[in-house]
C-alpha cells in the first residue's frame, strides 16, 4: 500500500514539474528571439532562428564554453565586465530584460549544446 502512495506521488510530481520545465525553455527562446527583448538573432546564429547576423559567434555547444549556468548569466546579465569594447548589449545592466527574462534567456541558451 506504501509503495502505491509513493509511485502515485512521483507521478503526480513529475506530471507537474516536467511540462513546466518545457514551457520555460520555450519563453527564453522567445524572448531571445524576439526583436524588442533580447533580439540576439542580430548578431548570433541560434539554432532554429531565422535570418541571423554574425557579429558576435554562433551560441552552440554552450556547456562547453561556460563552465556554469552562473557564469553564462555573468555575461548575459553584462558582457561589458569581459570586453569593456563588446557590442553586446548588457541586458541585465541596463534593464533591457527584467532579472526574471535573464534567467529565462540563461535556461534557454544553456540548453543550446550541440
Ligand atoms: C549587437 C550585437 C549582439 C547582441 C544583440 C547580442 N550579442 Fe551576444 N555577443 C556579441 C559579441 C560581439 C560577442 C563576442 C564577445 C564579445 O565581443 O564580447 C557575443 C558573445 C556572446 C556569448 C559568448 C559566446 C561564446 O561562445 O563565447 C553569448 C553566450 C552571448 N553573446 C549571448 C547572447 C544572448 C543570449 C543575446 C540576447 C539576449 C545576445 N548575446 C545578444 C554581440 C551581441
Amino acid at each position: 500500500m506504501k509503495t502505491h502512495a509513493a509511485l502515485f506521488l512521483l507521478v503526480l510530481v513529475s506530471a507537474c514539474t516536467y511540462p513546466k520545465a518545457q514551457q520555460d525553455l520555450s519563453i527564453g527562446k522567445q524572448l531571445s528571439f524576439q526583436r524588442n527583448k533580447g533580439n540576439c538573432l542580430a548578431c548570433h546564429v541560434i539554432e532554429e532562428g531565422e535570418a541571423p547576423g554574425n557579429i558576435g559567434p554562433a551560441l552552440q555547444h554552450i556547456q562547453t564554453r561556460f563552465t556554469s549556468k552562473a557564469d553564462l548569466k555573468v555575461l548575459i546579465w553584462d558582457a561589458t565586465q569581459f570586453n569593456s569594447q563588446t557590442s553586446m548589449p548588457p541586458f541585465g545592466k541596463n534593464k533591457i530584460l527584467t532579472p526574471a527574462e535573464v534567467d529565462h534567456v540563461v535556461d534557454y541558451i544553456w540548453s543550446l549544446n550541440r
